[in-house]
């Protein structure tokens, strides 16, 4: 007998189509290939409807300052960022009625502009010589002079970013896979997925250890990514919510994303290629100790985002 089909759901809203994303097992890597006993499942975060993980605390950022008055219809969205934080502003701002206006350095690649801009968001340029940190000085420079006109959602300090990752990303994860999970793994750029999952998880009646994937290196090109000792740290972050930090160096984070589109049909970025290399590494320690685990590891978008990669430098989730 054939399977139940699995059905599409049907949705008021664009914003209700965040989350809820699938697991897929990964099975098909020559490191895990015949394992038994060890599983390692990739949560398609791309399958958001704004292509990314951002879609989730983008969404919550939103509507909990609409919820308490900080944000409405009249005041304008204003944040510093070309990367996926700023494509779900743009998304939700559309679906919304609201005015998001991103700041980002001039040089940004035409294709992160057009994406901005095909959902009616505002773009102004900072000077490119100053790269991200001179978007930040500029949006800065204008909610102080108008504070009134704009809402700025400060992505690195608003609690409502992990959040989302506490009711979303751990919750589902423990609905769907339940005691059977033993690792999650994830990138730290806010930190939000990290720190919003992990508290979740460590509330489960059975131990889940949780894994927070950094750069090994201050000049790094997995993009989304930071490293915390040379960035500005950001004020969500608590190093003692996660129970590993493991480096992963820029090149395993491509040659994962590379093979995972080769080997498993996953074209992904770099920072979910870092996030599957780390997954693989606890996966072989496992086997070779003959223990079961079950790890997941968030993809945090798709590979054809970087068909156009910015330039390597310190941080980038700006
Ligand atoms: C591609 C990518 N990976 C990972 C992250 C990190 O997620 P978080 O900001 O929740 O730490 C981001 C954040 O922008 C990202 O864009």
């Amino acid at each position: 007998m054939n399977a139940p089909l699995l059905r599409a759901r049907a949705h008021d809203r664009i914003l209700d189509a965040i989350g809820g994303t699938p697991l897929v097992r990964l099975s098909r890597l020559r490191e895990l290939r015949g394992a038994t006993g060890v599983k390692v499942y990739a949560k398609l975060e791309l399958a958001n409807p704004g292509g990314s993980v951002k879609d989730r605390a983008a969404k919550q950022m939103i509507l909990d300052a609409i919820k308490e008055g900080r944000l409405s219809r009249e005041k304008i969205l204003v944040d510093s960022t070309s990367g996926n934080t700023g494509v779900a502003y743009a998304m939700i701002g559309a679906a919304l009625g609201l005015k998001i206006e991103l700041v980002m350095p001039r040089n940004v690649t035409e294709p992160r502009k057009r994406v901005a801009r095909a959902y009616g968001a505002k773009l102004t340029f900072s000077d490119p010589m100053e790269g991200s940190d001179g978007a930040i000085r500029v949006v800065r420079e204008m909610v102080a002079k108008d504070p009134d006109r704009y809402f700025y959602p400060d992505q690195y300090s608003n609690p409502s970013n992990p959040l989302a990752h506490y009711l979303g990303t751990g919750q589902e994860l423990l609905d769907d896979l339940g005691s059977e999970l033993t690792h999650f793994v994830a990138g730290l750029g806010t930190s939000g997925t990290v720190m919003g999952t992990a508290r979740r998880l460590r509330e489960a009646p059975f131990p889940i250890r949780c894994v927070a994937v950094e750069p090994s290196e201050a000049l790094h090109g997995l993009e989304g990514l930071k490293h915390m000792a040379s960035s500005i740290v950001p004020a969500i972050y608590d190093p003692k919510l996660p129970h590993e930090i493991m480096p992963v160096s820029t090149e395993a984070g491509w040659d994962m994303a590379d093979r995972l589109a080769r080997e498993e049909g996953l074209h992904v970025g770099h920072s979910s290629g870092a996030n599957v290399w780390a997954a693989v590494e606890i996966a072989k320690a496992a086997l070779a100790e003959g223990r079961p685990v079950c790890v997941v590891a968030i993809v945090a978008d798709r590979g054809d985002r970087y068909f156009a990669p910015m330039k390597w430098e310190k941080s980038y989730v700006y």
